[in-house]
């Protein structure tokens, strides 16, 4: 017979932990999920009552923290407690790039799995099925599968009060940012990795709660953990190639949407992630190729190594792009020069910065001497500081008080500045009215649309100069 899962505890309430913990706990009432984290200020934020001030933001997930919190979800920080009676544990860690040691700036820095795997093992009873969330590099359920085993024959019956026993699943999460919970509701497919047949069933059982049969794929721990790599990359491929073809079309006057249309029209090739911008970002897509460049390095593979690096060149090389071509429309030097940026996140609908093209773009920017005016609906002020300033310290860039300001209104942005610079695909920015627009900024206005959302054809008509990406 297969374990009945009873409890469920996720360890890590981040924005792969919190959707996902939430998600099943609507979706199987009789299951307690508990997420925990070190973090405990994250965990305030979880449960504080008013919904606007949850840590992360995502559209929807609102509504499920008011179904499920204090029913069948909770948030707490007695990790051990929670460990404790968990008969499935999941493991959502960030799993960031080393920055030092062997594999620095392309390896995952495992520390935190491995310390979530140690408590695991110290706290854990009975049989505990451990799913790993976190993205991670091909075969790391051999050394979670180690740790966990390690203190199982501990003498500390105070930790230790019954016998235990571990299997390790890998269930890689596909989930995009700002779409999460549609994600999670409807996926296109849910990967088990895995040896243990009992193990695989009671995940199985849980997803069959809502997801069909046939969408559940059941492999081995390595397909599984590989597939998530290679799905990441495979999109980020995507999107490098199109932001290539992007500058061929500035050159020669094609039209890069027309193109990712005609292209996509190809139902070989789809139409999905061919949208031309300053280049991807999010806290998977560059970690995740880095991962697959060093994995192939490490098996001698050079050549694939070097071919998936070519999409972080591409990549870097689309954000440089864009700086320069700001600098280069306004007349060669920006000192003295007002700019208004117009979205922070890494994408639309999320609150996240992680490699925001915007960073590096700003940096650039501040580094010709502009004052910049930020401003983005959901981006925390505070983190838009660290970032620009972390950028500016690791470049070496000076900058000072004067260097950027943040608003919290597009018209402020706009004010006397000399050029607005679209970088994120916020709706707002899709409807804004460039009549009024062209009133307060200087002249001649400037207006760079990195995402190719605003209507060019009218700010152009109010006299605002245009430059959209890939035209
Ligand atoms: C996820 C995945 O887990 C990661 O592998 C993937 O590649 C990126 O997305 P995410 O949820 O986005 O991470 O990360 P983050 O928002 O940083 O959340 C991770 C949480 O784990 C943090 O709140 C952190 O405090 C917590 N944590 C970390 C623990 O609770 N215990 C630890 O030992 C380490
Ligand atoms: C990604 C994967 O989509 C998801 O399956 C995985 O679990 C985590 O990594 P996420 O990073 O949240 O999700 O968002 P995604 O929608 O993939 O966008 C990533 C970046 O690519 C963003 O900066 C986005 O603006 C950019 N992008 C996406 C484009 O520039 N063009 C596109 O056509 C699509």
């Amino acid at each position: 017979m297969n374990p009945k899962i009873k409890n469920i505890c996720c360890i890590g309430a981040g924005f792969v932990g919190g959707p996902s913990m939430a998600v099943i706990a609507s979706k199987c009432p009789n299951i307690n999920v508990t997420v925990v984290d070190i973090n405990h200020k994250r965990i305030e934020a979880w449960n504080d009552k008013n919904l606007a001030n949850l840590p992360i933001y995502e559209p929807g997930l609102d509504e499920l923290i008011k179904k499920c919190r204090g029913k069948n979800l909770f948030f707490k920080t007695n990790i051990e407690q929670a460990i404790f009676e968990a008969d499935m544990i999941f493991l959502s860690v960030n799993t960031p790039t080393k920055e030092t040691g062997v594999g620095a700036g392309q390896a995952l820095d495992l520390r935190w799995v491995e310390a979530s795997a140690r408590q695991i093992s110290k706290f854990s009873t009975g049989n505990t099925i451990v799913v790993e969330k976190s993205t991670l590099p091909v075969r790391t359920a051999e050394t979670v599968k180690s740790i966990l085993i390690s203190n199982k024959d501990s003498k500390d019956k105070k930790s230790n009060p019954k016998s235990k026993s571990f299997s390790v699943l890998s269930n890689p999460e596909f989930l995009a940012e700002g779409t999460s919970i549609n994600d999670l509701e409807n996926p296109d497919r849910v990967l088990i990795g895995g040896d243990d047949s009992k193990a695989i069933e009671a995940l199985e059982n849980i997803y069959l709660n809502w997801v069909e049969p046939q969408k559940i794929l059941k492999t081995n721990l390595w397909s599984s953990e590989l597939s998530k790599l290679t799905a990441n990359a495979f999109l980020a491929q995507r999107i490098s190639s199109i932001n290539s073809i992007s500058a061929i079309c500035e050159s020669t006057g094609a039209d890069i949407s027309d193109v990712a249309e005609a292209v996509g029209m190809d139902t070989r090739i789809g139409n999905n992630f061919l949208k031309a911008g300053p280049g991807f970002g999010g806290s998977c897509f560059k970690k995740d190729i880095l991962n697959l460049v060093y994995l192939s390095n490490y098996y001698g593979l050079e050549e694939v190594a070097s071919y998936w690096e070519k999409i972080l060149d591409i990549n870097n090389w689309q954000q440089k792009r864009i700086s320069e071509i700001i600098v280069h429309k306004l007349f060669g030097t920006l000192s003295n020069k007002c700019i208004g940026i117009l979205g922070f996140a890494f994408k639309a609908n999320t609150n996240d910065t992680r490699e925001s093209p915007a960073i590096n773009i700003c940096r650039d920017l501040i580094e010709e001497g502009a004052k910049l005016k930020i401003y983005d609906p959901k981006v925390n002020n505070l983190q838009i500081d660290l970032d620009l300033k972390n950028a500016c310290i690791s470049s070496n860039v000076e900058y000072n008080n004067d260097s950027w300001l943040i608003e919290n209104d597009l018209y402020k942005t706009a004010n006397n500045s000399d050029a607005l610079v679209v970088l994120t695909e916020w709706e707002e920015f899709a409807n804004i009215n460039w009549q009024e627009i062209s009133y307060i900024m200087r002249s001649p206005s400037w207006l760079f649309d990195t995402r190719g959302i605003t209507n060019k054809y009218i700010a152009k008509k109010n006299n605002i100069n245009v430059w959209q990406v890939g035209v």
